[in-house]
């Protein structure tokens, strides 16, 4: 359906409460889904790495990349804001990096249990 090369990667994560496994896991799908849809990235790496105790998502792609503050500004996509309540929802915190040009990196952390 794309031509993207999808890798994931995961590093010395435990298993973490319930609910921040389903918010990562919900985080991951849309960072993913918009990765495809939106950048045309050939590359788009998924990583899963320890952090302390908890946990730090991140979906890399190599595509057009955006400006975040014009789509806050515009207000109409739920993608972004879902993504930044899933992770507050888990105790955790949201970043997205991202310009036109210069591709997206989506990150999540959340503290673990
Ligand atoms: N990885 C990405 N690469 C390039 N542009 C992106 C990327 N992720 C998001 N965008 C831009 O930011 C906009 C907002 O994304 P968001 O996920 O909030 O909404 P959406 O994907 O358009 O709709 P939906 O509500 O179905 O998720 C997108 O329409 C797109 O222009
Ligand atoms: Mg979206």
């Amino acid at each position: 359906a794309h031509s993207a090369r999808v890798t994931f990667t995961g590093h010395g994560v435990k298993a973490l409460p319930a609910s921040q496994e389903e918010a990562l896991l919900r985080v991951a799908q849309e960072a993913l889904h918009n990765a495809l849809r939106h950048s045309g990235a050939d590359h788009v790496d998924v990583t899963l790495d320890r952090r302390d105790g908890g946990a730090v998502l991140r979906v890399t792609d190599d595509g057009s990349g955006f400006d975040p503050q014009a789509v806050r500004r515009a207000g109409r996509h739920l993608g972004l804001v879902s993504m930044r309540d899933r992770a507050s929802g888990a105790g955790g915190t949201l970043t997205v990096e991202s310009a036109p040009g210069k591709g997206t990196t989506i990150e999540m952390e959340v503290p673990g249990g």
